[in-house]
């Protein structure tokens, strides 16, 4: 995943939805630690969003490399990538924008508060193939259904 800049974001196609593969700073990391109380479900307890390698605070198999759906999960517009803190409003961490209906998520696709979108945004299922591949759509467990 090096051929992704720090903090970039490149989006790939899979199944006809769009797959956004962010490459994670540890400025970004230590800031998702920070923002629990303002989010709905912190420790991805709704299942049905990731596979279980990938409930925990940051939602990945490695830290620094972020995987997931790019739609919205309020009615499936496509958020738009606002990495950079204060840029949507003061205070905003970095994260994902929803234009349409202005749902927020953080950089680990984890919903705030008071969003229309109910749940996290959708992990697929993934692996690593080789340090430089990633393979969406398939795990350990085979392939996604
Ligand atoms: S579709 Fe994203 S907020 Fe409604």
């Amino acid at each position: 995943m090096t051929k992704i800049a720090p903090g970039a974001l490149a989006t790939v196609e899979w199944r006809g939805k769009p797959v956004w593969v962010v490459r994670r700073t540890p400025e970004v990391l230590a800031r998702l630690q920070t923002l629990r109380a303002e989010l709905t479900d912190p420790d991805s307890q709704v299942s049905s969003q990731q596979p279980k390698y990938a409930a925990n605070t940051v939602r990945s198999i490695r830290p620094e490399t972020f995987v997931c759906v790019g739609l919205c999960t309020h009615l499936g517009c496509i958020p738009s990538f606002r990495p950079d803190p204060d840029s949507v409003q003061p205070g905003w961490p970095g994260g994902f924008y929803c234009p349409c209906h202005g749902s927020k998520f953080d950089l680990a696709g984890r919903v705030f508060k008071g969003s229309p979108a109910p749940i996290n945004l959708l992990v697929p299922r993934y692996s690593f193939e080789s340090d430089e591949r990633l393979l969406i759509g398939r795990d350990s467990e085979g392939d996604a259904k």
